[in-house]
């Protein structure tokens, strides 16, 4: 029964990649054109499906199901719809169209609840430099200085919301019902465990915390040819440092990761010694307590050796997100769901930053992954093999069932 539905989820995962800023590139960021293309292209698919359909104020695309009865609680499926750039197919876009193949399997079986599909604008944070930003609009924490945010072009948030077509100013009424059911998602596991068990399923118990900054180094601007070694004040050789001495860091601390994804250097010219240079920062662990103090060592670290080389360190945080345990009952209907659909599981911490580590302040969440072939992901060789997709969406059908409430009419 589910083969096939595996099949047309990765045929769709692999058509809607093709909506993409980058031609050649899978890259979809929050609130673009490309984004209106995935919109479309799923609304119709949920308009056929019988779903009630809407954009919202984060840009989110929303799809409903109703119950059968009312009054009735709400069951939330999906995950982001955004990409990094270069992106694979699957990374975040699985889960929504996951949920709406789950949702079609479903049939015209009545249920006791809501289950309403969410495919959230923007999970990676890539365009407005801070991730997360359709859950947090959906749990009710978009704020003013969110919303202040500019793009690499100086684009507000609040402006590209506007040009979307969707109202910032009407957040309250999209947010999270305020006694939902939960929220389950579905996502590659990204990364290389469940194809070392021969696991096609996972089932999440915790997602690690993450701190994401910025840190800029400011020296002097000098000629490369006439500036002796030791009378410069090179940023870009401070940064270099710092790097390193993250990366050791993180080395030395089991269960951490530090990484510096992003660097650029002013005024960039070959021949001039860099006056200035800004690095982002990627702190994770499962401890919050552990990658807090990794954090309070870095910046001493850029303090120190900024101090040494005649340099200015400044440290910027854009995001400190706790680390979040998945709730035990939905867990539960997952298991159920997972074991009905007579498929092996393995238990797991997500390395990975998901949606559903912002809405558990809000609602019960649990998460399914699915095996990454080659751990890869975050690179257009991103993949899912058919068979577990399958699993998981017979596993997704049995839990729905199971957490919505079928009525036997
Ligand atoms: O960065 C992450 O963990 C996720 O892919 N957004
Ligand atoms: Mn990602
Ligand atoms: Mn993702």
């Amino acid at each position: 029964m589910f083969e096939a539905r595996a099949a047309n989820v990765i045929d769709w995962c692999r058509r809607l990649s093709a909506h993409t800023e980058v031609p050649g590139t899978i890259t979809r960021g929050c609130l673009t054109a490309p984004m209106r293309l995935v919109h479309r292209d799923l609304m119709d698919w949920m308009t056929r499906l019988g779903l009630s359909v809407r954009i919202d104020a984060a840009g989110n695309l929303r799809g409903r199901r109703a119950a059968a009865t009312t009054p009735a609680a709400t069951l939330y499926l999906g995950s982001h719809l955004d990409t990094v750039p270069d992106a694979g197919a699957f990374d975040g876009i699985l889960g929504v169209v996951w949920a709406l193949a789950v949702v079609e399997s479903l049939g015209r079986t009545p249920l006791a609840a809501n289950v309403e599909i969410l495919g959230f604008s923007d999970e990676e944070g890539v365009r407005f430099g801070t991730p997360f930003i359709g859950s947090r609009t959906f749990i009710g924490t978009c704020d003013e200085e969110l919303l202040a945010r500019r793009d690499a072009s100086g684009v507000s948030l609040r402006d590209a919301l506007v040009a979307f077509g969707a109202d910032p100013f009407d957040r309250d009424a999209d947010m999270a019902e305020a006694v939902a059911i939960g929220y389950l998602e579905c996502h590659i596991e990204q990364g290389p465990v469940l194809e070392h068990l021969d696991r096609p399923l996972g089932i999440v118990e915790h997602i690690v915390g993450q701190t994401r900054a910025d840190v800029t180094f400011r020296g002097l601007a000098r000629h490369a040819g006439t500036t002796p070694m030791h009378l410069r004040h090179d940023a870009v050789a401070g940064a270099a440092e710092w790097i390193v001495e993250a990366e050791q860091l993180a080395r030395k601390t089991p269960g951490a990761v530090a990484t510096v994804g992003r660097i650029g250097a002013e005024p960039g010219a070959v021949n001039v010694v860099a006056g200035s240079c800004r690095a982002s920062v990627d702190v994770r662990h499962a401890s919050d307590a552990t990658r807090h103090a990794i954090v309070a060592r870095l910046r001493e670290a850029a303090d120190h050796i900024a101090r040494r080389r005649g340099l200015m360190a400044a440290w910027v945080d854009q995001l400190d997100q706790p680390a979040v345990t998945m709730d035990a009952e939905m867990t539960a209907a997952l298991v159920r769901g997972v074991e009905s659909a007579g498929m092996s599981f393995e238990r797991m911490t997500s390395g990975a930053g998901h949606d559903a580590m912002v809405l558990a302040a809000h609602m019960p969440v649990a998460m399914l992954f699915v095996r990454s072939p080659g751990g890869i992901s975050h690179h257009p060789d991103e993949s899912v093999r058919v068979e577990d997709v399958a699993a998981a969406l017979a596993a997704g059908h049995h839990c729905v069932l199971d957490l919505a409430g079928a009525l036997h009419g």
